[in-house]
């Protein structure tokens, strides 16, 4: 029986202009296709988790409008819990403007709206009502107010369950919240700015931002106190896959197979919504993290940060291609099904 993956962050609609290339700030770029997604780091991490066949429940904040009623229903089509979802009133649901080149690079810009209001005492509420315990999952995303990720993962924390923090934004965020993950997820630039933040706060120097190994090290050293006794760091490290860090063992490099890109929104959260949904299914750091990074990399073939995340079947398919997973085995034989030009074996006799 598989633990469940709680998450907990944004939602948001995605309003995408996709082009040739991007504009450099006072330019206008003519010429791109629009389209509309749904999105939000805490909604693309649950429906990344939910295809991969695992329960899911999400605890964010919709906004009284439209776009809201349309996210609460595409969160539940896709099979997600949404009786904690909180509505908030004369409040709109959070908008992403993106854009995005012909490279499937990507430019964001998030007006939180009901996000900013998700408080710590609604996700109280809402994790009390869920019980996180051992076997669950409890994933935080940073698209919301401080207080709110650090009370989810403080409750995750004492029911039990395996508490990941996706550090995205990376601002704002201190040894009192990270200590409380087993799993940091940043990606280089986030890690970059934590360890620098952290030096600032602390007074020593950081160590190269080159380094993500070493900086990784840092951060680990830093949060130890406090920390769980399995803390770890997935630093993600964009289309070439992902490097896990853990204490007093060596760096795990997992590369991301070759695919082409149309679209990188939302790669960081298949990763982590696959991390997740893999930890709750019961596999180790080592083995979620690859699935993850694979998830990842299916999760970039179509537009829209959910369209391509892979359904259970597809990841499955992918992972016994790679070697990364052995196939089923053939199902036993039919002992009434003769193959043709074999001797039957004779069955019991009739009298
Ligand atoms: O990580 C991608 C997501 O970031 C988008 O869906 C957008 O809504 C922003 O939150």
């Amino acid at each position: 029986m598989s633990g469940r993956v709680l998450v907990v962050g944004s939602v948001n609609v995605d309003l995408v202009v996709q082009g040739e290339r991007l504009p450099q700030p006072g330019e206008t770029v003519m010429g791109g296709t629009f389209s509309r997604f749904h999105g939000g780091k805490g909604g693309n991490q649950a429906v990344a988790a939910a295809r991969l066949g695992v329960p899911v429940m999400i605890v964010a904040a919709l906004g009284d409008d439209e776009f809201g009623n349309d996210a609460r229903t595409a969160l539940a089509r896709e099979g997600i819990g949404t009786d904690v979802l909180v509505r908030l009133e004369r409040t709109a649901t959070g908008v992403a403007l993106i854009l995005v080149d012909a490279k499937a690079e990507n430019m964001i810009a998030v007006a939180p709206g009901a996000n900013a209001g998700l408080t710590a005492a609604h996700v109280r509420q809402a994790l009390i009502r869920l019980a996180p315990h051992p076997g669950d999952v409890v994933m935080v995303t940073h698209e919301i107010p401080t207080d709110a990720a650090r009370e989810a993962l403080r409750i995750g924390r004492a029911g039990g369950a395996t508490t990941v923090l996706n550090p995205a934004p990376a601002g704002g965020l201190d040894r009192s919240i990270l200590s409380l993950a087993d799993v940091l997820t940043p990606n280089r630039g986030e890690l970059a700015r934590l360890v620098a933040d952290d030096a600032a706060r602390s007074g020593y120097t950081p160590p190269p931002a080159d380094d993500p190994i070493k900086t990784a090290r840092a951060l680990l050293d830093v949060i130890a106190e406090g920390a769980g006794p399995h803390s770890a760091l997935l630093v993600t490290l964009g289309p070439t896959g992902a490097v896990l860090v853990r204490r007093g063992k060596p760096p795990i490099d997992i590369k991301a197979p070759k695919v082409k890109a149309i679209d990188a929104t939302g790669a960081g959260d298949s990763l982590n919504g696959a991390f997740a949904a893999a930890l709750a299914s019961g596999l180790d750091l080592e083995a979620a993290a690859r699935r993850a990074v694979v998830a990842a990399s299916l999760s970039v073939m179509r537009a829209g940060a959910r369209e391509g995340m892979p359904s259970k079947a597809d990841l499955e398919t992918k992972l016994i291609a790679l070697g990364i997973m052995l196939p089923p085995p053939p199902p036993p034989a039919d002992p009434d099904v003769v193959a043709e030009g074999s001797t039957p074996e004779p069955g019991p006799e009739v009298r």
